[in-house]
């Protein structure tokens, strides 16, 4: 047991320092857990999942999907074949905030041929995140203030095949990213898209350019008109999309004075937030615009800034009644410019209605986990939901949406040595 505990503690520390990488987490699902890391094209250096996972099994993709262009990180991935729901453990500093990014590539690793019907749902911790459907090459993102000193991201199996993962990335975010309103201890966010406005020779922008490795899709479109710079724009701090996001634009084609950005459709009760981005880089005449996000006015008359950064955004989410929403910027009878638009982020609440084990008690039981190596089901939140409540482990509620453990049997878990100190900090715990 000493040389796991070792081996899982020297692997996290070895994760931290790479040069301009700090606090980021880049792991490789489904690679030998023998095998070193490597580093990918852009300079990120991925492990092995080893150390944060306990169950599934390591999987190829077939080979005719191997190719220089697909990422190395989806030759291999983890499936879990197994148990309804399965989890990494990420390590995380309690109340900062993260970005957490799972990349899913089935490149028919079964040979069921299955990526047309597979799906299965994504949970971060407790709280449902997404529903992952295979028929893309596939990532999903969300942003996070982490509630314990370990973030589990889960793979709910629903019936609709064996659930799999190929990438799991963590990126931490300073605090005043996307500030305190929008992510909470109590509200996560869901990424919708997030995109850069107009043609670039790259198809994502990522790290280094973004220092937080946020991925920005291009979008462009025929009836848009493209603007860009070669000045550097100064950035701001509270969403920090990087110089090169920001130095293209678009502008409505022709004289139109409205601009059209976006529209999609979502009958669920998903609630959204849109974040736009904008630098100015024609300082000629005044250009003012109103913010449209469907009928609401997000902001009236705004002029953005001579190459710097700024931004519109509500810090409320919003739900449309009849699921159609839309993105429009209007030009003010004032302007003499048209509308414009650098980057654009949008994304939907991840609600924390669900009761959590209180995060001492997880912190604890997760050091009595790693000190002992317990595998068994010992995944994700230990009381929530009920039906995968780690087996030995009892909870009872508290106020707060809260559970605490009070009771651990521990009788089958081949445990030899002397008690921990690591038991004396499940503080409500009544039976061992
Ligand atoms: C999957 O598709 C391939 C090619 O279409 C076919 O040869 C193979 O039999 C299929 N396998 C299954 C399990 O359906
Ligand atoms: C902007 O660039 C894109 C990609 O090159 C192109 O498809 C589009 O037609 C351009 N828009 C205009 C108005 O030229
Ligand atoms: C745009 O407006 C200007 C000035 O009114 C006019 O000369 C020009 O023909 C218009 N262009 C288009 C494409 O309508
Ligand atoms: C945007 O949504 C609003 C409210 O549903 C609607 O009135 C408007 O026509 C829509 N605009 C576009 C361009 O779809
Ligand atoms: C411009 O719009 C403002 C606000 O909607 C309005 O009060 C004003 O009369 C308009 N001016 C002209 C010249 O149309
Ligand atoms: C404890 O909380 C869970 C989740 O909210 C709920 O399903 C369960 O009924 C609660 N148990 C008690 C005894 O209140
Ligand atoms: C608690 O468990 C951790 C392993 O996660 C171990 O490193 C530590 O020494 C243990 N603490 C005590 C007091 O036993």
């Amino acid at each position: 047991m000493a040389l796991l505990v070792f081996f899982v503690a020297f692997v996290l520390a070895a994760a931290v320092p790479a040069i301009g990488q700090e606090g980021f987490l880049s792991i490789d699902c489904g690679r030998d857990a023998t095998s070193s890391g490597y580093t990918d094209a852009v300079g990120i250096f991925y492990f092995p999942d080893g150390p944060y996972v306990d169950s599934g099994e390591n999987q190829q993709v077939l080979a005719k999907y191997v190719s220089r262009t697909l990422s190395r990180t989806s030759y291999t991935l983890r499936s879990f074949p197994t148990g309804g729901r399965n989890c990494y453990s990420l390590p995380t500093n309690s109340g900062a905030k993260y970005l957490v990014r799972l990349g899913f590539f089935y490149g028919n690793y079964d040979g069921k041929n299955s990526s047309s019907t597979l799906q299965f749902d994504l949970y971060l911790g407790v709280n449902y995140w997404d529903t992952m459907y295979a028929y893309l090459d596939n990532v999903y993102e969300a942003v996070f203030v982490a509630w314990a000193s370990w973030a589990p991201v889960c793979f709910i199996n629903t019936g609709a095949g064996t659930p799999f993962v190929s990438t799991v990335e963590l990126r931490l975010l300073g605090t005043e990213l996307y500030g305190n309103d929008i992510v909470t201890a109590s509200q996560s966010m869901r990424m919708h898209m997030r995109r850069d406005m107009g043609p670039t020779n790259v198809y994502v922008t990522q790290y280094p350019h973004d220092p937080y490795d946020r991925f920005w899709w291009q979008i462009n479109d025929p009836s848009w008109a493209n603007l860009s710079t070669t000045s550097t724009i100064q950035t701001e701090s509270k969403f920090k999309v990087p110089s090169t996001v920001l130095q293209k634009a678009i502008m409505p084609t022709g004289n139109n004075t409205v601009l059209s950005i976006m529209t999609w459709q979502d009958t669920t009760e998903r609630e959204y937030a849109v974040f736009r981005h904008f630098a100015d880089f024609q300082n000629r005449e005044p250009r003012q615009f109103d913010v449209y996000f469907d009928v609401n006015l997000a902001k009236e008359a705004f002029r953005p800034s001579y190459l710097t950064a700024s931004y519109v955004y509500t810090s409320s989410w919003f739900k449309a009644t009849d699921g159609n929403y839309n993105i429009t910027l209007a030009a003010t009878n004032v302007s003499m410019l048209q509308p414009m638009l650098n980057a654009l982020e949008i994304y939907s609440l991840i609600t924390h209605h669900s009761t959590t084990t209180f995060f001492k008690d997880f912190d604890a039981i997760m050091a009595i986990k790693f000190e002992y190596g317990v595998k068994k089901n010992w995944m994700g939140d230990p009381c929530f939901p009920k039906e995968y409540a780690w087996d030995g482990v009892k909870c009872r509620n508290t106020s707060g949406n809260n559970a605490r453990i009070v009771s651990l049997d521990l009788s089958n878990s081949n445990l030899r040595g002397v008690i921990s100190d690591n038991f004396t900090s499940l503080t409500a715990l009544e039976n061992l």
